[in-house]
């Protein structure tokens, strides 16, 4: 593993001279390097795709393609085919969760968490509409999950488990391959809500096995308004698109429509064209430092600030210290988490985000803290002085 400079890139991102950013797992800052293709495609070769044989338009077309071959390289995916532009996580959770179908009566059951992020749990309640039963798992006061309580819940009933990869408030990694294993042995699909995953540890979908997998390109310094959804190749022909329209057909007439292959038969309408070749660019500066490097960077700030909140006497801190990415989730007691960020805007110049991260039924029903939580969530931009900076100030509110 070749060693990067991480003081080096922060050149990349201007915004670090300026403040320090800990809100990554709310989006993440974006390099000049996909800044500059991003401007590329508006300044020189700007047209739609798949719907001109002028140069242009070729242009456009392979670039957008190609930015779906980065991301299948980048994710471990088979195939180009097996990845569809979005227009976020949320998009594609949404997208299967509008395509289940209850087709039988004695698999009408659905497993997901307390941990899970809003997206990636109003999709499945109001499948109760069509009939589903949602069954919840619960982790842990820590939020880890166990697999014996997974095994309780999981029967040949269960249609599919959807569960994220790392809390968004935690930030502790779920035991998914282990959980897409047994879903499989019993017959049920697996979603992964890699959202909070992809920008911070390598991730094969093959090896994992997973059905489906939603992700955002502006968490993964990847520009905004595109998102990924992986669909294994064996049910490309069985998931119905989400939305309809051109570029989805091979043929039409005047009472019957023949859908084109996938990707463009899931991609309807102009796409993200601009924010698919800047995640594609996004996913060429991540594979230059390496995710490996991405992770032991992260570990070693993560560990760090952990300790370092842990250590203070008038703080919680929430999750487990081990087995996470850079998401430390904390409450000072007698403060509202909103003003912890605000304050730590004001007087440390520290961007932090504060409230319920979308992510009620944890705070209410596990971490028990209806109001929610401060996180601070770190990047390959965030250094050790930073963290420092940080520890610092929350002992000084810590006083307030
Ligand atoms: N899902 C994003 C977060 O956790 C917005 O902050």
């Amino acid at each position: 593993m070749i060693k990067l400079d991480f003081e080096k890139l922060r050149e990349d991102f201007p915004i670090v001279s300026k403040v320090i950013y800990m809100d990554s797992a709310a989006s993440s800052l974006t390099p000049r390097q996909v800044i500059e293709e991003i401007s590329r495609y508006y300044l020189e070769y700007r047209a739609n795709v798949h719907r001109g044989v002028h140069r242009l338009s070729q242009e456009a077309s392979e670039k957008y393609e190609l930015a779906h071959f980065k991301v299948a390289d980048f994710i471990g995916a088979n195939s180009e085919r097996e990845i569809i532009f979005t227009k976020n996580t949320t998009e594609s959770i949404n997208f299967i969760a509008n395509s289940i179908e209850l087709d039988n009566r004695n698999r009408n059951e659905i497993i997901t968490t307390y941990l899970e992020h809003h997206s990636n749990f109003i999709p499945w309640l109001r499948l109760r509409k069509k009939g589903f039963i949602i069954k919840l798992l619960k982790p842990k006061p820590d939020g880890t999950i166990e697999i014996a309580d997974f095994e309780k819940l999981i029967s040949n009933k269960t249609k599919l488990v959807a569960v994220t990869h790392v809390s968004n408030v935690l930030g502790n990694v779920v035991p998914v391959e282990e959980m897409i294993k047994i879903s499989h042995n019993f017959g049920a699909l697996c979603l992964i809500d890699g959202a909070q995953s992809v920008p911070h540890i390598p991730i094969n979908v093959k090896k994992m096995d997973c059905d489906f997998m939603a992700l955002s390109g502006h968490k993964m310094l990847g520009p905004t308004g595109v998102g990924v959804l992986y669909i294994k190749e064996e049910h490309l022909n069985d998931v119905e698109p989400f939305t309809f329209g051109g570029g989805t057909i091979e043929d039409v007439s005047i009472d019957s429509y023949k859908l084109t292959r996938s990707p463009e038969r899931f991609e309807a309408g102009t796409p993200p064209i601009a924010p698919a070749i800047g995640l594609g660019a996004a996913v060429d500066y991540l594979t230059k430092i390496g995710m490996e490097n991405v992770l032991e960077h992260e570990n070693k700030l993560s560990n760090l600030a952990f300790k370092g909140l842990s250590e203070i006497d008038n703080v919680e801190v929430y999750g487990p210290a081990e087995n996470k990415v850079g998401i430390i989730s904390f409450n000072i007691p007698n403060l509202n988490p909103h003003d912890v960020a605000l304050v730590l805007d004001n007087i440390a110049n520290i961007m932090i985000r504060s409230g319920h991260h979308c992510a009620l039924p944890l705070m209410k029903e596990i971490l028990k803290r209806p109001n929610g939580t401060a996180r601070a969530s770190l990047y390959i931009y965030n250094t050790i002085e930073e963290v420092k900076k940080f520890i610092d100030a929350i002992k000084e509110i810590s006083k307030i």
